[in-house]
């Protein structure tokens, strides 16, 4: 089948509490031009990255990623979204986080306290033009005990003002936290072929029927594109497949297991439907051993 014509449910689907995505969704952070997070850089074409959100649910993707702080100096991702996608297709999961924040000229805050939770929940309530949250990820940095801040966000579930909440750059122990306050839908940590470091966590969560949603899976440690070269094996089963070594890397991802959700993020419309494609590549075991 033509590249352009394989859509995002190629990889089978997967629940989200009482929402079920197609395992290839779709990631903001790059949609904002520039370096990610750079205030200072160039700002994307608009009218380009509002037509890769288009392209993307046209394409079957229903599972999007984004942050109120993922901004550069005229874009939001969060903006983009609403004005690409709203009003907002029925099966669209909107997946956000919060923990981190950036005041209002890019800098960087300090993770917030739990009791500034609510104001980062109705910040992505406000940009989205939604009255709830699909998915909230606390996306934590440095504590030893996520619980204090993961049962504020328990109690904005509560409220109604969260569907499912997911948590994000966490250790076994933290989604043990978690779950002893709420259930817990996903785990959003960095992985992918060239950083392992959460294949304990990923293989907890298939254990117990929670979403794994890698971040960095094409860029790698690198955090840009071509910031971690492409393995001699990675380069050859690419060939193979006529496919390209981020499908690769997608695919390898979704091979983990069926509970892994892939978000790659593009602002360019080839990656887009490059990525989307990669749910239909199956890598054989030999190719799997090839990249461990
Ligand atoms: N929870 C967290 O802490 C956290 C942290 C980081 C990211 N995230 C989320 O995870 C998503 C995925 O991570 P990510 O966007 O940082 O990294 P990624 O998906 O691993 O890779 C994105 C990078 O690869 C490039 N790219 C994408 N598709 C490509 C293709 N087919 N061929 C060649 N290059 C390609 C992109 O540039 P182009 O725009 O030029 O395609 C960009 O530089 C983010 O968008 C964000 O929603 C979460």
């Amino acid at each position: 089948m033509p590249t352009h014509e394989i859509t995002a449910a190629s990889a089978g689907t997967w629940t989200l509490g009482d929402m079920t995505v197609n395992r290839i969704g779709f990631g903001a952070m790059r949609l904002t031009g520039g370096a990610a997070f750079d205030s200072g850089g160039t700002p994307s074409d608009r009218d380009r990255v509002i037509g890769v959100l288009r392209r993307a649910v046209e394409l079957g993707v229903n599972h999007i990623d984004t942050a109120a702080f993922y901004f550069s100096r005229l874009r939001s991702a969060n903006e983009l979204i609403n004005r690409a996608l709203a009003p907002y297709p029925d099966d669209l999961v909107i997946a956000t986080k919060v923990g981190p924040g950036r005041d209002p000229s890019g800098d960087w805050l300090p993770l917030a306290r739990p009791d500034q939770l609510r104001g980062q929940v109705e910040e992505n309530l406000r940009q989205l033009g939604r009255d709830h949250l699909d998915v909230v990820n606390l996306r934590q940095h440095g504590l030893d005990s996520i619980a204090e801040h993961f049962g504020a966000l328990a109690e904005l579930r509560d409220a109604g003002l969260i569907r499912h909440l997911g948590i994000s750059n966490v250790r076994p122990q933290h989604l043990a936290q978690a779950q002893a306050i709420a259930p817990v839908v996903c785990v959003q940590n960095a992985y992918g072929i060239d950083n392992r470091l959460s294949d304990k966590t990923l293989r907890t969560c298939g254990e117990q029927g929670v979403a794994f949603v890698p971040f960095y899976s094409i860029a790698g440690d690198g955090r840009d594109a071509g910031g971690v070269a492409d393995s001699e094996a990675i380069l050859a089963i690419a060939r193979a497949h006529g496919a390209t070594p981020a499908q690769v890397r997608i695919a390898w991802t979704l091979a983990r297991g069926p509970h892994v959700l892939a978000i790659p993020g593009t602002g360019n419309p080839d990656h887009l439907v490059e990525n989307v494609a990669a749910g239909a590549l199956r890598l054989s075991a030999d190719e799997l051993a090839s990249l461990d």
